[in-house]
């Protein structure tokens, strides 16, 4: 009889990472998104630099590894529009609603991803939700607003409470703070993102439905299953 190990989320990151280089438009600039499971896709346009112009990054992260591997970064204002955005989430919901910003990079995320046409989400199954709300929401707060938002989140039923890093608060690459917030229940993420993006002293909240994937590559036992939207 014979067993086979069942992949581990690392490999199921491998997996999608590497299938999302059939998005990718040879000649063109690729805008990449930032994670884990982005750092493995990023790996793996290195195998195809010379096919393509560069990337337009999400965050310093990535730039950092883009450059690290010679592929060319450009700045977003330079790119009037890209083709596609290759990216991960946080939760991704039958519709190709996001919760993102588990790596603090959801403002950036949200910008490239608006430049695109086609947004890829690359994802581990277990990244698959039926309604989006378990993974505490990331939003992205001036500083000066945080306590004033978490009160505004409290009288909704959520639970903010700010990032730290190494006990102090995390500072996004755009220099400002992020609250994660709990027992939130996002029944309706497009009128949920239009209505926290209204609130004085938000940067950006991590609900993606305005911005949502057109294709999600989920790995899975059976193989990389591709899911459109
Ligand atoms: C970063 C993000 C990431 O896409 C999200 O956190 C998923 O990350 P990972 O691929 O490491 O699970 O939104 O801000």
């Amino acid at each position: 009889m014979t067993t086979t190990t069942p992949l581990t989320q690392d490999e199921l990151k491998t997996l999608v990472g590497q299938a999302a280089l059939q998005y990718v438009v040879p000649g063109e600039i690729v805008g990449v998104g930032t994670g884990s499971t982005v750092n493995k896709f990023i790996d793996a346009l290195a195998g195809m630099k010379d096919q393509i112009k560069g990337a337009v990054s999400s965050s310093v992260a990535s730039t950092e590894r883009l450059k690290a591997l010679g592929i060319a970064v450009f700045d977003a204002n330079e790119v009037p529009s890209l083709s596609v955005y290759i990216d991960g989430a946080d939760e991704i919901d039958g519709q190709g609603y996001m919760v993102k910003g588990g790596g603090a990079a959801l403002t950036r995320e949200k910008i490239v991803a608006a430049l695109a046409e086609r947004f890829v989400c690359i994802a581990d199954e277990s990244k698959l939700v039926k309604a989006l709300g378990q993974f505490p929401l990331p939003v992205e707060v001036i500083p000066m607003a945080a306590n004033h938002i978490a009160r505004r989140f409290a009288a909704m039923g959520g639970q903010a409470s700010l990032r730290l890093k190494d006990g102090q608060p995390l500072v996004t690459d755009n220099g400002q703070h992020i609250l994660d917030v709990k027992g939130l229940s996002i029944t309706d993420p497009l009128a949920f993102e239009s209505e926290i993006n209204q609130w004085p002293g938000v940067v950006t909240v991590g609900v993606f439905a305005h911005q949502k994937a057109s294709v999600c590559l989920l790995g899975t036992a059976q193989g990389v299953k591709t899911i459109t939207y």
